[in-house]
């Protein structure tokens, strides 16, 4: 195939060369944010008389029907072609005729393919919300019916002070909610066209770009051409916001297969999200976790790839900056797998409150309950610490543990230790007698419920 910028040449591309250059096989996939673009900049043309509406009319027909052809599957791309803009220039002049040659007028591959990439991103960003929501929607729902699910915190991996399932789980949904957040930021710095950048310097034609970025959703126009063609700061943040949701995940999915493990025997995963062992006949592995938690390195590897891609380039396009497509892409792409997987996973999940509670009734997580109470009687919790820490040490000596330790030894310690410590230290009221904002008590647990519900309902609201 004659290449479009093939005047100035006398020799043919090299076969692996046309190869390597071409990234048709992946940038076909905006082959509709490329189209949207090129119906704006003909309406544009023809508004400011640069070419006739009649022309405009025939390009914007021709164009139309490429993208109804390519949506109902009767045009294949054609991998022929070196990449999306010069597939669809080929086809809409084959479609149209000379008339199809216009559309270029005032407008380069610079600004079309970093106008395409915006276009694309922001509508993956909600695919991406959605994915995040509903998994926010399943971890609500889990966190509901496990307020009463006393488990071990951790800290250092060891036990620590005793929460409940729901606080544990709400903690992520926080955690989602700033991706969230953190996704519409990205977004909104995105969310301006480059078009009318044309190679790097402007034109001489009275273009008019806010007419264009009306047109497409923009909130308005990269305000410097330069930046506008070799700016790909929005394809960093986009891997940052995906490499931090990723990261989420990976932590989520690191404690689902601790949990899942016999020697937690907290959760089960239903068999529809595990697999077992080819030879040990006993096994049931959290596969879908651990598949997340290992993705997250490859979102990293694309963040850190179109970092390490952009460091030096002088400005304006170099075709280096072809290689941010494939990440961002994979990128985007594993995310939206990894969170499409998660949240059913996690609805499916089984929770076996006894064997939390069993493994909260070991290991002196109450020991901080138990200054507490000494340090409530008066004592200043310094020298409180201390002498629980000498009751434990002593417990751990004679194998006994603080909620059956006889009254007569616990006098032997301090004398303001009465018969209703015992009470004071049981998981139930240490959990109960929680009371700051925040924290794993009752109260506190469900004003989080609450909020993440009326988040939810809020979202829902403003996505009909
Ligand atoms: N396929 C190219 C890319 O992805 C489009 C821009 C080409 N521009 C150029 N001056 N060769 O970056």
């Amino acid at each position: 195939m004659e290449k479009m910028w093939a005047g100035r040449f006398v020799g043919a591309l090299d076969r692996m060369a046309d190869d390597f250059n071409s990234s048709i096989h992946f940038d076909s996939k905006m082959y509709a944010q490329d189209i949207k673009g090129s119906l704006a900049h003909a309406a544009m043309l023809a508004a400011q008389g640069i070419i006739t509406d009649a022309d405009c009319d025939v390009i914007s027909e021709g164009l139309e029907s490429i993208l109804a052809d390519i949506e109902n599957g009767t045009l294949a791309i054609d991998m022929e072609a070196e990449d999306i803009h010069m597939f669809v220039e080929a086809e809409l002049t084959k479609r149209i005729g000379d008339v199809g040659k216009r559309l270029h007028t005032a407008r380069s591959r610079n600004d079309q393919v970093a106008l395409d990439l915006r276009l694309y991103l922001r509508d993956e960003a909600k695919v991406i919300e959605k994915g995040l929501l509903s998994l926010i929607t399943a971890i609500h729902e889990k966190a509901s019916e496990n307020t009463d699910a006393i488990m071990p915190g951790y800290t250092h991996l060891q036990r620590a002070q005793p929460i409940t399932f729901a606080q544990h789980l709400l903690a992520y949904a926080m955690m989602f909610m700033r991706d969230v957040s953190r996704l519409a930021d990205t977004v909104k710095r995105m969310n301006v066209s480059p078009l009318g950048s044309c190679a790097l310097a402007g034109t001489t034609y009275p273009t008019n770009r806010k007419m264009v970025a009306d047109a497409l959703g923009f909130d308005g126009i990269t305000e410097n051409s330069m930046d506008g063609v070799s700016d790909r700061d929005f394809c960093v943040e986009m891997l940052s916001t995906c490499s931090i949701i990723m990261m989420h995940l990976s932590r989520f999915s690191e404690e689902i297969i601790l949990w899942s493990s016999w020697e937690f025997g907290f959760v089960e995963l239903s068999d529809a999200y595990t697999t077992g062992s080819s030879i040990m006949p006993q096994k049931k592995n959290s596969d879908m976790a651990e598949l997340v938690r290992g993705k997250t390195g490859r979102v990293y590897g694309d963040l850190i790839g179109t970092l390490t891609m952009l460091k030096g380039l002088p400005l304006a396009y170099n075709k280096d900056m072809q290689e941010d497509k494939e990440s961002v892409f994979d990128g985007i792409e594993t995310v939206q797998k990894c969170l499409d997987i998660f949240a059913p996973m996690l609805s499916t999940m089984k929770v076996k409150k006894e064997n939390m509670r069993e493994a909260a009734g070991k290991g002196f997580i109450n020991a901080t309950d138990l200054a507490d109470y000494l340090t409530k009687k008066g004592m200043p919790f310094r020298s409180a610490y201390k002498i629980v820490g000498g009751i434990v040490a002593a417990c751990i000596q004679g194998g006994k543990i603080l909620e059956t330790l006889p009254m007569e030894t616990y006098k032997g310690f301090s004398e303001l230790f009465e018969d209703d410590l015992y009470e004071e230290i049981s998981l139930d009221t240490c959990v109960k007698k929680r009371i700051s904002a925040g924290s794993t008590g009752p109260e506190a647990v469900q004003v989080q419920l609450d909020l993440v519900k009326a988040y939810l309902e809020e979202k829902a609201a403003s996505c009909h």
